[in-house]
This record gives structure tokens, sequence and C-alpha cells, in this order.
């Protein structure tokens, strides 16, 4: 670190995500001081604008958590010192030789240079951005890193057209495809909670485990991005990537080690071992307005009559010897009642409970469940059944309970971005998608969403604000499952 230099570039620096998520992440790890001290950050969009009007720009986003907020004013001043806004078109190799001029200036000080791109910028310009940066904007002296984000095409066949398209101007070992969800704390414990606990791997199986759900749910609409979401639709924008992935790391096999290569071979070979999704395994939604709260279809951006899902439920299977039978069930929705991330593992009953009489006649109520709460308040529980207090032999549900807000107080956990960003620092990928991963992760879905759009399939209306479609429950019915997420108001 002493002798090379970092420049950070996020293309579409006035973006969304840029604003929300990017610099606010680059900011944290750099007044921790975890990036190298030779660092810049620059900004490449095309609006023209002055690197003081970028600073302002971002400067109202930059934020620190409780325990730096002393020094926070001290240390946004010296974030915004180093960073820099270059304009330029995508499509054009000048902007690109103008921003790698800015960035040699700054780095001739040291022998190595490296560089990383952030690509937060729409599909359309993508390879023509992915292309410049490389070849234009590479660095001489070090290593050249490029971050890309989903939407990774619209199907197996343009998402293989993307990857060539990338392959013919980067390596794969210099691409990092960010799934922000493996960057979640809960997520990167799930192997950890998984294998490095006697109490949960053996009963990791169709043995014992009846069957997993991974739930995904917002309180709000499509507000402000119903242009780009009526491309893609909650499938594309949630469940082939986000829940297959949390779904892959749940039911992967053992890794050699810690990896990213072992790590990635086991997660590709579980999805290659799940069943292509078919049109009955699925239930897909749109949610209608609710008094003031406006539908779907009333997105000024959205076209008429759109039949885009914003909820969906899908029931997936394991063709292996772990999994063989075990429903896995995934839904994702916006305009629901609540925000959520969860996976919810329901436990098989109790063979010969002899407390069977004491339970009341819900048995599904009464068998282990464990839930992971990926967001908001993380936290890990597990269902068990337990005797009241007292005479007498009553049992009811009670909880092994672990808070993240209560037991790791002094703790403030870091955003997914600062994580996945400190990772492409380091060159570590075990949270990055491998594009054999990503390929068999379409290959699930490819059949399914061709299917619902050749078909015209009508999405269930829900209202706003609702817990979703009905069709999501008879969809779990068929397997003799309950969602658990029903319960949750009582679990709270
Ligand atoms: C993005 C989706 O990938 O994830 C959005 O495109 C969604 O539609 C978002 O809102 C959810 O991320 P998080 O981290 O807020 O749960």
């Amino acid at each position: 670190w002493e002798h090379s230099s970092l420049s950070i570039c996020v293309l579409g620096a006035s973006g969304d995500l840029a604003k929300k998520k990017i610099f606010p992440a680059l900011f944290a790890l750099y007044y921790e001081g975890l990036l190298p001290p030779n660092v810049q950050f620059y900004g490449y969009a095309r609006t023209k604008m002055s690197d003081e009007a970028f600073r302002e720009m971002i400067g109202g986003t930059l934020a620190c958590r409780i325990d730096a907020r002393e020094r926070c004013g001290e240390a946004q001043e010296k974030f915004l010192q180093r960073c820099f806004y270059q304009a330029g078109s995508y499509d054009q190799a000048a902007g690109f030789s103008a921003l790698s001029v800015r960035m040699a200036s700054q780095e001739a000080v040291l022998p190595r240079a490296n560089r990383i791109f952030f690509l937060s910028i729409p599909p359309n310009v993508f390879l023509d951005a992915a292309g410049n940066a490389a070849d234009v904007a590479s660095s001489r002296t070090g290593w050249t890193r490029v971050i890309v984000e989903k939407p990774f095409g619209r199907d197996a066949a343009s998402s293989r057209e993307l990857a060539d398209g990338l392959s013919r101007h980067l390596s794969e070992d210099q691409i990092y495809r960010i799934d922000h969800y493996l960057g979640k704390e809960l997520i990167e414990n799930l192997t950890v909670l998984r294998f490095s606990n006697s109490v949960f791997e053996p009963l990791w199986s169709r043995q014992h485990i009846r069957n997993v759900q991974v739930i995904f749910s917002e309180d709000f609409g499509t507000e402000g991005r119903g242009g780009y979401f009526d491309r893609y639709g909650i499938i594309r924008d949630v469940i082939q990537n986000h829940l297959l992935q949390i779904l892959a790391l749940f039911a992967m096999e053992q890794p050699v080690s810690l990896d990213a290569e072992d790590i990635r071979n086991e997660k590709v070979k579980v999805l290659r071992s799940m069943k292509v999704v078919g049109p009955e395994d699925v239930v897909v939604g749109q949610y209608r307005a609710r008094g003031k709260l406006p539908g779907y279809l009333d997105d000024d951006t959205v076209p008429k009559g759109s039949l885009t899902p914003t909820f969906a439920a899908v029931a997936m299977f394991i063709d292996n010897a772990r999994w063989d039978g075990v429903p896995f069930l995934l839904k994702a929705g916006k305009a629901l009642h609540r925000r959520y991330a969860e996976i919810r593992v329901q436990f098989r009953h109790v063979p010969g409970n002899l407390y069977r009489s004491k339970q009341g006649s819900n048995l599904d109520a009464h068998t282990n469940e464990l839930v992971i709460r990926i967001q908001p308040q993380e936290a890990i529980y597990l269902k068990i059944n337990n005797k009241v207090p007292g005479l007498g032999l009553r049992l009811d549900t009670s909880r092994l309970d672990l808070q993240y807000n209560t037991a790791y107080q002094q703790a403030a956990l870091p955003d997914a971005y600062e994580r996945l960003l400190l990772d492409v620092v380091q060159g570590d990928k075990r949270l990055f998608i491998r594009a054999d991963e990503l390929e068999a992760a379409w290959s699930l879905y490819t059949p399914l969403l061709h299917s619902l759009e050749r078909q015209k399939v009508a999405p269930e209306l829900y209202p706003y604000g609702s817990r979703g479609p009905v069709g999501a429950h008879y969809l779990a019915a068929k397997y003799g499952v309950r969602w658990g997420d029903l319960n949750e108001e009582e679990d709270e």
C-alpha cells in the first residue's frame, strides 16, 4: 500500500445508487481508515459539473456512524478534498482519456497505480462504458477492477451476450459482479451459523427440514423507478438474484475451504441441481391503488396496461440427496404491509410426540421454526415448544432469541456496499457472482419469464399495503406449507 495509489471512479455518479449508497460507503471506509492513504475518488457522468458542485452534491449524503460523530465534519472535509468530477459520454473515448489523465496526475508520485471502476449506469450504455474504461482508462502500472451490478441482461441469452461483450475488454478476474444482498451481515453469517455450530448442520437436510422460505417484502411501490422496473419485474429485480443467492448459500454443501473459488464451486453445484421453475410453480401479482396510495399502473413512467409483476411467489426444488422433495418457497413483493427480509426454516413434526395432546390442534404452529431476519432489526431465533411455568402441564411456543441490537450493542452494522467495496479493494471475490453462477441462475428462470410474457399472464391484483395476493397461499398449500410470516405479528 505504501507504494501504490488507488483511484476509485463511479460511472453514473449523479444517479440514485451513487448518491444513496456508493459514495456514503466509500466515505465510511475512508474515515475508518480502511483505504490506502493515497486514495482518490472520481465521479463520471454526462452532466457537466465542476469538482466543487460535485462535492456539494455528494457532501449532503455523507453521514458518520454514532461512534464517529465527533470527528465527522473533519472527515467529510478531507474526503471531499479527494473527490473529483469528470464529465463525458459513455460511448466515446474522449471523456475516458481525460479521466485517465486526471487520475494519472494524482497518481504520479507512486510507482504503482490501481484503479477501480464502479459501473452504476443504465444497461444500454453498459458495454460501451466498460469497454472504454478498460481500453482507455486502465492502469498501466497496477491492477484495474470493474464492478458491475444488475441488470445482467433480461434472460439467459442477453446475459450471455453481455458476458461475451465484457470478456472482450476484461478478464474474469477483473470483473466483480455485485449482488448487494451477499454483503448483508446476516447473509455473511449464514454459513458461519451453519458450518460452525454442531447443533445446526446435522439438521440441515430433508430428514429434518420440512420446507424453507425466503421472504422479501417492501412497504413502498416503485415510486419514481417505474420506467426501469417495468422492463424487469420483481422476478428479475429480486428473486432470480437476491433470493436465489440466499438459497444457494443456504443449501450448498460445505466448501473445501473459505476460498472464493471453493465457495462459488459449491454454489454453482447447488444451483445446477435445482429444478427449472415451471409456470405451475409461480404466482404473480401487481399492486393496485388503495385510498390515496397509488397503484403500479398509476405511475406515469409505467406503460398503460402493463402486466409486469410487482409480486411473485415461487416454489423451487433441489434434485439432490440432501434436499430431494423439500419445497423452497421464495416470495418477494413491493407495496406490501411491511418492510422486511427473512429466511424461515420449518422443521418436521416430532415423531410420536408425547406431548401432542397438550399442544392444541394446530400442529404446524408447534413445529420448530428457525428464523433468520436479514432486515430490519437483524435477528436469529428458534421457536421451540416449552412448558408454561407453573402447576399443570401446558405447552406454548417460545423463542431462543438472538436480537442483534441487544446482543451487539456496540457494533454498528456496516452497509452491504461498504463490505463489498472493501472486498474489491482487497481482491476478495467470495461475495461476488462468478460467470457460471450467473448463467446457472438465468437458466432456472428464463423459461418461466418467457412463458409469462408470451402468454401475457395477468397478475393477481393486491391492494397497496396488503399482504399480497391470496394465490401465494394456494401455492404454498399445494406443498403443505403455510407461510411463516403470517405469524410474524404474534412473533414480535
Ligand atoms: C434492489 C432492487 O436490488 O434491491 C430494488 O432493484 C430493491 O427494487 C432493493 O428495492 C432492496 O434492497 P435493500 O437492501 O433495501 O433491501
